[in-house]
C-alpha cells in the first residue's frame, strides 16, 4: 500500500550522529511508499508553521548523496526545541498546521526526535483524532544520545556517542598517565535525566586500559564527600592519576544540578536548566580540597557529532527505523513511535516495530538499579553487556581533501 499524498519530515531537538541516517531512511522509503511528494521541514515544526520545507527528491538526487547524508552529523533539515500547546478544539497553531497540512496534500508527518518531539507527534495526532478526523498518519522516529526514550531498547544515536565517548575516555586515561604526579581528570557526559551515556565510558576499561576511576550517574543523588574520599583512597592505594566520568544531569540529595553549584544557569522552551560546567565544579572542589592537579574535560557537542567514529550498528539500526516508520504508515498505523526491539544479544540481533506515541512521550528511561554498583559509583556487568553491542563496526569513510565529507543544504 502507499500513502495517498504528500509526507513530511522534521528534525527536532539536540541532534546526533546518526539523525540524518534515519532522515535517509524516511526518505529512501517514503520515495517508494507514498504517491506524492518527500519534503522536509526546515526547522522543525517552528520551520513548518512559517511553511518553510523543501522538496527532498530535489536536493538528494544520487545515490552518493544519501550515503553522505547517512554519514554527516547534526540536522541536515535543522532543528528546533518547540513545545507544542496542549491541544484544545480550536487552538490556532493546530488550525495553522492543519491548514498547511491541507494546503499542501500532506498524508505522512514523520517527526524524528527525543521525548519532546515525541510530545509534538502525541498532540498532534491527539488534536487530529479528536477535532480534525483527517486520514493524516502522524509518526514519531526516535533519536537522543541519551538513550532515554522508553518502550525502544535503545535510541538511534546513542550507540555511536557511546561509541565515541568510551573511545575518548581510553585516550584520556592514557594521557592522564603521563606524568608522574597526582591528578584527576573529570570528563562531563551529556544526559541531562539519564546516565546512559556516562556509562558508556565504562566500555575503556579493557587489557589495555586501566578505565574510568568512578561513573557518576543522574540516577545516584551526588555525594561530593564520598567522591573527595575516594579520591584520596585510591591515591593513598598507590594510584597516580585518575579519570572520573561524570554525567551532566548529576544532582545533590536535595535536587540541585551539580553545575548549579557554581553559578545559575538559564533554561531552554522546555523549561530543561542548561547544564554546564559539571565537570568544572568537581574539578575546582578536589583541587581546592585536596590539593592535587585536577582539570575538567566537557565533551559538550563533540560525543553528539561524531560521525567519524559512527558505530556501524547505530548507522544502520537509525536508517531502518525511519524506513520502519514509513513502512508502518504506509499500512495505515498513526499516533506510534517506531522503535528497535532487541531479539537476542548473542548473536546481536534487533528489529523494528511501533508503539503508541502516548506512552513515550515525556517519559524518561533510567539506568535500573541492576545495571548500577552497590557503591553508586560505576556500572555492573549487565550495563556492559547491554551497550556492548550497540557500539560494533565502523563505516568506511567518504572523505574531501583528507576529511570526512559532508552533505548540506
Ligand atoms: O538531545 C539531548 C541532548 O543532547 C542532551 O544530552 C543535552 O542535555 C541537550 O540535548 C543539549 O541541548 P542543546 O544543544 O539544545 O543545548
Amino acid at each position: 500500500m502507499k500513502i495517498k499524498g504528500n509526507i513530511i519530515i522534521g528534525q527536532s531537538g539536540g541532534p546526533t550522529a546518526a539523525i540524518n541516517a534515519t532522515l535517509a531512511g524516511v526518505f529512501d522509503a517514503g520515495k517508494k511508499l507514498t504517491e506524492g511528494k518527500v519534503y522536509g521541514m526546515l526547522g522543525g515544526v517552528e520551520g513548518l508553521l512559517q511553511e518553510n520545507f523543501i522538496d527532498m527528491c530535489e536536493k538528494i538526487t544520487t545515490d552518493r548523496e544519501l550515503e553522505l547524508l547517512k554519514r554527516t552529523p547534526s540536522s541536515y533539515l535543522g532543528s528546533c526545541r518547540f513545545k507544542l500547546p496542549e491541544p484544545v478544539e480550536g487552538n490556532e497553531v493546530y488550525e495553522k498546521l492543519f491548514k498547511i497540512f491541507e494546503k499542501h496534500n500532506i498524508k505522512g508527518f514523520f517527526y524524528i526526535g527525543g521525548n519532546d518531539s515525541m510530545d509534538t507527534v502525541k498532540k498532534l495526532s491527539i488534536y487530529n483524532d479528536e477535532y480534525k478526523k483527517t486520514d493524516i498518519k502522524f509518526m514519531g522516529v526516535p533519536k537522543t544520545i541519551d538513550n532515554d526514550l522508553v518502550v525502544t531498547d535503545h535510541t538511534p544515536g546513542f550507540g555511536s556517542a557511546a561509541k565515541f565517548v568510551a573511545t575518548v575516555t581510553k585516550e584520556l586515561v592514557r594521557d592522564s598517565l603521563v606524568y608522574d604526579l597526582k591528578s584527576v581528570t573529570i570528563v562531563e557526559i551529556m544526559g541531562r535525566d539519564a546516565g546512559w551515556l556516562t556509562g558508556a565510558s565504562a566500555l575503556a576499561k579493557g587489557d589495555d586500559c586501566e578505565g574510568a576511576a568512578m561513573i557518576l550517574l543522574p540516577e545516584v543523588p551526588f555525594d561530593y564527600e564520598y567522591v573527595k574520599n575516594r579520591v584520596a583512597q585510591l591515591m593513598e592505594e598507590g594510584s597516580k592519576s585518575l579519570v572520573i566520568t561524570v554525567s551532566e544531569g548529576v544532582r545533590t540529595k536535595d535536587g540541585k544540578y551539580v553545575c548549579e553549584l557554581g553559578s545559575e544557569k538559564g533554561t531552554d522552551a522546555f523549561g530543561h536548566t542548561m547544564l554546564t560546567g559539571t565537570a568544572q565544579t568537581i574539578a575546582t572542589m578536589l583541587k581546592n580540597d585536596l590539593g592535587i592537579k585536577t582539570r575538567a574535560v566537557e565533551l559538550s557537542t563533540l560525543q553528539r557529532c561524531a560521525s567519524h567514529i559512527a558505530s556501524a550498528t547505530d548507522i544502520s539500526e537509525s536508517f531502518a527505523v525511519g524506513q520502519a516508520a514509513v513502512k508502518a504508515a504506509s499500512e495505515g498505523e498513526t499516533g506510534k513511535m517506531a522503535l528497535l526491539k532487541r531479539v537476542s544479544n548473542n548473536p546481536y540481533i534487533c528489529v523494528t516495530d511501533t508503539h503508541d506515541v502516548r506512552e513515550v512521550a515525556n517519559l524518561a528511561k533510567e539506568v535500573p538499579q541492576s545495571m548500577i554498583n552497590e557503591n553508586g559509583d560505576y556500572v555492573t556487568e549487565e550495563f556492559i553487556e547491554y551497550v556492548r553491542p550497540l557500539i560494533e563496526g565502523e563505516l568506511s569513510q567518504l572523505t574531501v581533501n583528507g576529511l570526512p565529507q559532508h552533505i548540506k543544504l
